[in-house]
């Protein structure tokens, strides 16, 4: 698992500087579906539940799952890029939500926001800890900083399948009882909104849009839980986290 989560931080370290104004999200693709050939592995999104591309693309009111296309990104997009690797008999899962060029102060501040929320998230895990602090964490800061929760999606345990086990709402969910123990393995992926988290679907049945058309970012880790707290699998060997790296600058008013 750190060998696969490993993978994708260096993916989505190699595709993150392809991502400026004039570039396809297919282009985007090749550049992933090549990277997880190259480290030996297989990009999971591939083929999965019948899902086209090598990695999600999801772009400004694109929640998640959004398809690669032939679309150019444009200056002051938001991207999420979100890859999946699956190495030597596991998976791991990550991504990043990237600016495209200059973007505006409000998208910075939900893209800042939104990695602040799931960095909260993952402080509220640990051995001993329920599930629902995790969402209980994620939604106290979405509110303090007035973004929506979206709550058709979430996170989920990972190993030698993409998702299996634990349900890990972003949301504050009591009866997301189940106490961590060392061992588990899951991912935290909240998605915060500017406006309404409510979501629609496109008719190719994979990309989530929010129903009032404002934009939307997302973050995700696959974590371990330990015996001492919480390691973050999606890191490369040196402890890089592509999040850290891509940060945008944050606006002064926050
Ligand atoms: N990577 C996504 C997640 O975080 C799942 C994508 S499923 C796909 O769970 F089929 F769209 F790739
Ligand atoms: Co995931
Ligand atoms: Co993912």
């Amino acid at each position: 698992m750190r060998r696969a989560g490993a993978a994708a931080a260096e993916i989505l370290l190699e595709v993150g500087p392809h991502v400026v104004p004039g570039v396809t999200t297919d282009r985007l693709d090749e550049v992933v579906h090549q990277a997880a050939i190259d480290r030996g592995g297989y990009p999971s999104p591939l083929n999965y539940r019948g899902y086209p591309k090598s990695v999600c693309t999801s772009v400004n009111e694109v929640i998640c799952h959004g398809i690669p296309d032939s679309r150019p990104l444009a200056d002051g997009d938001i991207v999420n890029v979100d890859v999946t690797i699956f190495l030597d008999g596991v998976h791991g899962d990550s991504s990043v939500t990237l600016a495209v060029g200059e973007v505006s102060d409000a998208d910075r501040r939900l893209v800042i926001e939104t990695r602040l929320a799931m960095d909260e998230g993952i402080a509220a895990a640990g051995p001993g800890r329920p599930v629902h602090a995790i969402g209980r964490a994620i939604e106290r800061h979405a509110r303090k900083h007035g973004l929506g929760v979206v709550r058709e999606f979430i996170g989920h345990g990972i190993g030698t399948e993409f998702h299996s086990g634990l349900q890990i709402p972003h949301y504050h969910d009591p009866r997301a009882s189940t106490i961590l123990v060392p061992g588990m393995t899951f991912t935290i992926e909240p998605m915060l909104t500017l406006g309404d988290p409510a979501c629609g679907m496109w008719n190719d049945n994979w990309t989530a849009v929010t129903l009032d058309g404002r934009r939307t970012a997302q973050f995700e880790h696959t974590l371990l839980v330990t015996d001492e707290g919480i390691e973050l699998l999606t890191v490369t060997a040196d402890g890089t986290v592509p999040a850290d790296v891509f940060a945008l600058a944050p606006v002064s008013a926050l």
